[in-house]
């Protein structure tokens, strides 16, 4: 029985202050739910100065964060300074002293998240990381224990609040990309590189974390297809609407017979979808499990109480299975060690989706009758055209496309053939279309 719980934070930065925040406002609630005292008795923090402006002289600080990993005292490691580095090294020692430990650090789980679970298991501790997928949203906790009785067939998810926050405000407010961009860095949405969050390497960390736990494959950063948002046109949103889809930056994996489809990429969806709706810095994320259908699940993706309300379900989660002395009462991806297996991930030109294309071309008579041609020579269909005459210049023409579901790699020869046309203006613009029905 372990009634005293004592946390070490590593990091005093957003998410370390909104931890110790909880723990410390939240002491009664928290110990009315567990019948524990939960407290941070360390932090680790090289600037000694901010150290002090967040936890009271209770709690002991270290500058140097390999000593508090050490630290007999403390039963629960919490890594909150992110990046790959010497956070990898903190969560490693952590583990080789029998430290259960927390971290809101989806780039370490993405990328050393295999070896990292591998290690956990060997030295009997839990490595818990709901923080590092969705802020604030429970969703590692809904796929390993609410739906743990389905099948799940797909997952898709807006997953970085920033560049949902860029979209909305181009399409509601007419800001440029630049000026959204500022405005989600200044409101602390966005990672310290924003590279990060626009060319969609953030949604792309959460999304392989999800896919794992989902269909009980390894971690596989390296497998996803990921393209952001810095490319995006004003133009398409607009388009889009105007065909009935909103443009969201999506995380989408799928799971068939014998592979996986993993990707990040700017998506249109039909705008009657509830997650279509989910605008500015949220995030949400559509679980179809094969018995319960389709689940939603919306909520901040960042920001320092939302990101730090997944941390401390973590803490109380491990807290809960020292009472108990019951480590592995969950497995860290949700499938028992032996039964996580390799699945082929399909290449992006391999999967099957709609297509949303934007031909930019002289406008000249036959020019649509020359696509069409295209189109019917490769057997597909075309469900929507709409011609656009641009403004500026009466000479060139933008024509969109709708096509039904088509492997990838034949919209790539179709593309290619229209921009071998005399009359073709500019490199054609492709994104795919998920309806999200099934
Ligand atoms: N930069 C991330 C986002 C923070 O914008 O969603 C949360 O992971």
């Amino acid at each position: 029985m372990q009634n005293k719980i004592n946390v070490g934070l590593i990091g005093a930065g957003t998410v370390g202050g909104g931890t110790y925040k909880i723990l410390k406002e939240n002491f009664s609630e928290i110990f009315r739910k567990t019948g524990m005292e939960i407290v941070v008795s360390a932090l680790a923090e090289k600037d000694l100065n901010r150290a002090r402006e967040v936890v009271d002289e209770k709690t002991k600080i270290y500058e140097d964060a390999f000593d508090l990993v050490k630290d007999e005292n403390i039963h629960i490691v919490v890594e909150l300074i992110g990046g790959t580095g010497i956070s990898k090294d903190l969560v490693e020692e952590a583990i080789k002293n029998n430290k259960h430990v927390v971290t809101a650090n989806k780039a370490l789980m993405a990328i050393h998240g295999k070896e990292l679970v591998s290690l956990a298991n060997k030295y009997n501790v839990n490595l818990a990381y709901e923080a590092a997928v969705a802020g604030g949203i429970p969703i590692i906790k809904s796929l390993r224990e609410g739906l743990v009785g389905n099948k799940v067939e797909w997952v898709v998810g807006i997953l970085n609040g920033t560049t949902n926050y860029i979209l909305t405000e181009m399409k509601e407010n007419n800001l440029t990309f630049d000026v959204a961009l500022k405005q989600a860095q200044e409101l602390g949405f966005a990672e310290a590189d924003p590279t990060f969050d626009i060319e969609g390497v953030d949604a792309a960390h959460k999304i392989t974390i999800l896919a794992s736990i989902a269909f009980g494959i390894p971690i596989n950063f390296d497998a996803v297809h990921i393209e952001g948002i810095s490319n995006l046109n004003q133009k398409d949103i607009l388009y889009a609407e105007e065909l009935g889809y909103k443009i969201k930056l999506l995380g989408i994996t799928k799971c068939m017979k014998d592979s996986v489809e993993l990707r990040v990429h700017p998506t249109l969806i039909p705008e009657k979808r509830l997650v279509a709706n989910v605008d500015g810095p949220m995030n949400a994320v559509l679980v179809q499990g094969n018995m319960v259908g389709p689940t939603l699940y919306y909520g901040a993706g960042a920001g320092s109480e939302p990101t730090a309300s997944a941390v401390v379900a973590d803490i109380v989660d491990l807290a809960r299975n020292l009472e108990s002395n019951n480590t592995t009462t969950i497995p860290i991806l949700g499938f028992i060690k032996d039964e996580i297996k390799e699945k082929k991930i399909l290449l992006i030109e391999d999967i099957t989706s709609e297509f949303y294309l934007r031909l930019s071309m002289k406008n000249e008579s036959g020019v649509l009758a020359k696509i069409t041609q295209i189109f019917a020579q490769h057997s597909i269909s075309i469900d929507a055209m709409v011609q656009k005459e641009i403004q500026e210049d009466d000479e060139i023409v933008d024509i969109i496309l709708v096509t039904t579901n088509i492997i990838e790699k034949e919209v790539n020869n179709i593309i290619n053939e229209i921009e071998a046309l005399p009359e073709n203006n500019n490199k054609a613009v492709k994104l795919r279309i998920e309806q999200l029905n099934k």
